[in-house]
């Protein structure tokens, strides 16, 4: 699952919550009814998301079904009665991360005489489950992805077994459940672009990962919810949708009038709207087809970007991690993702130090991010996750200096590359989404080209959600610098060609 830049934590701001009071009177009559509104009462819960952006989309889900049983949200956590922690598990470091916050919640509830609700949520509370309780006996309920649906009644519980009580626990997975008719409270709600949760779970088994078995087995939501859910996101001005799963384009849905590959669910999504750009993350190379190459090529409101991970450079080492493509194939398949759309940008993840990496299969990795020359990439050193086939049959064998200096080296690498891609784009004009203030200055502006760069350009009178064309001036490693030239369309972006490759005005 792809990372949001550093995939272990989110900051504050980027999974802002949403502030909500109880719902409209109409909102009550939807409400089910089940006894356990009596339990949320005025409270009002906390929620903090760690990990990739499949967690920031379930949060979403989370404080849907809480809101529907009567809590409020609340951005606020000195206001909160219950804080939830929606974890992550991928790497050790994930995990490190979530218990120091732990030990700074002991404290919080302390001061509050235990009348602080704590709930533990995802990854780490699927791999850790009862034992997550026996090292943290703050934690009143723990709930696993797949048991969102069972936390008002997991509150419920644990609030009636106060003050000694024992802490409420839900850790089932199941095939069936993709949350198909929530529709997610957003976090990401820049009011212009938004998560749309296509598939969860994944069937691969590379042998380094613990994401079979913290989110289980894969399952694919229904198209139909997920095309609607896209057009009420269109109807509130939504311009941007990332289709979201742990191996997304694997997704294929089937029942008994439908069979819908990845290919043609991202056409259909793709048909909502002209003015919604549409992407998707993470995907497979096994699964990256030419049906959906050209999706990408035939259809201009799906973007020209691509996050495709390699994790190494070396045949044998991807044998050993499972990834079922060897080198050669991956550099066939990013030459015709080249072939069938031009200047289409990929990014990937790295990873450093895998079990029996020898120095000339880093240099592998090496040599094939100089082949590729990726715009982007998340890099990692491996790190042992128990479960795993890795940690159960294969040797964790690379010193971690040795791993660190190699992980340093990819990363000088890729910091080149990106900045070199960078500088080629200087003087050429891009249709640019805005998201909103840049980080730096209210009075600039900060949007995505469709290949999914940054860029940064004086507000002027723009708004968040206009399509701008933007003349590239200068640039770092991470941001494009440009001036404005004109607010358009996506459809007009499209018949006048959205990047143009003049030299820039002298
Ligand atoms: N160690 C290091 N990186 C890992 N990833 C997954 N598992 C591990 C691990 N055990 C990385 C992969 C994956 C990304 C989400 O996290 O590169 O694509
Ligand atoms: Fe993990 Fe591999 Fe599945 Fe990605 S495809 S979630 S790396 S097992």
């Amino acid at each position: 699952m792809e990372p949001i830049e550093d995939l272990d934590v989110l900051s504050e701001d980027e999974v802002r919550q949403r502030e909500a009071g109880a719902g409209s009177d109409d909102e009550d009559l939807d409400r089910v009814e089940h006894g356990y509104e009596e339990a949320a009462g005025a409270k009002q819960v906390y929620i903090e998301t760690y990990g990739c952006q499949m967690n920031v989309a379930d949060s979403g889900v989370v404080a849907s079904v809480l809101e529907d049983s009567g809590y409020g949200l609340t951005q606020d956590q000195d206001e909160a009665d219950v804080v939830l922690l929606n974890t992550c598990a991928i790497r050790e470091n994930a995990e490190q991360k979530i218990r120091t916050r732990l030990g700074m919640l002991r404290a919080e509830k302390e001061k509050r005489d235990g009348e602080l609700m704590m709930g533990v949520l995802g990854c780490m509370a699927e791999r850790l489950r009862e034992k997550l309780l026996e090292q943290e006996d703050l934690v009143d309920v723990v709930v696993g992805p797949d048991a969102y649906r069972d936390l008002p009644r997991l509150l419920y519980e644990a609030d009636s077994r106060k003050p000694s009580g024992q802490a409420a626990v839900n850790v089932e997975l199941s095939k069936q459940e993709t949350y198909e008719d929530i529709q997610p409270v957003r976090y990401d709600s820049n009011g212009v672009s938004a998560y749309v949760s296509i598939m969860r779970g994944c069937d691969n088994m590379c042998t380094f990962c613990v994401v079979p078995f913290t989110r289980g087995r894969e399952s694919s939501r229904p198209v139909t919810t997920i095309l609607s859910e896209v057009a009420q996101l269109a109807e509130e001005g939504y311009k941007e949708v990332t289709l979201l799963g742990q191996n997304v384009n694997s997704y294929h849905y089937t029942d008994d009038d439908t069979s819908v590959t990845f290919a043609e669910l991202v056409d259909r999504v793709s048909r909502v709207s002209p003015e919604m750009r549409v992407r998707y993350s993470t995907s497979h190379p096994k699964d990256c087809t030419d049906a959906l190459l050209k999706v990408h090529r035939d259809r201009p409101n799906v973007c020209n970007y691509i996050h495709l991970p390699v994790q190494h450079g070396n045949t044998e080492v991807l044998d050993r991690m499972r990834r079922t493509y060897t080198r050669e194939e991956y550099l066939a398949l990013i030459e015709r993702g080249r072939e069938l759309c031009p200047g289409v940008s990929f990014s990937t993840d790295i990873i450093a130090g895998f079990c029996g990496e020898a120095e000339e299969q880093h240099q592998d990795t090496l040599s094939l991010m100089r082949e590729v020359r990726y715009d982007h990439a998340y890099m990692f050193k491996y790190s042992e996750r128990p479960q795993t086939y890795a940690a159960r049959k294969l040797e964790d064998d690379v010193p971690d200096d040795v791993k660190q200096r190699r992980l340093e080296e990819i990363i000088g690498l890729q910091n080149r590359h990106s900045k070199e891609s960078n500088e080629e784009e200087i003087g050429r004009i891009h249709t640019v989404l805005v998201e909103g203030a840049s980080k730096k200055s209210d009075e600039q502006l900060f949007g995505r080209t469709d290949t999914n760069k940054g860029v940064v350009f004086d507000r002027e009178d723009y708004e968040q959600g206009d399509y701008v064309k933007v003349r590239i001036e200068d640039c770092t490693s991470s941001t494009l610098l440009g001036t404005a030239l004109e607010k358009t369309t996506l459809e007009e972006a499209a018949r006048t060609d959205s990047i143009t490759a003049a030299p820039a005005a002298a």
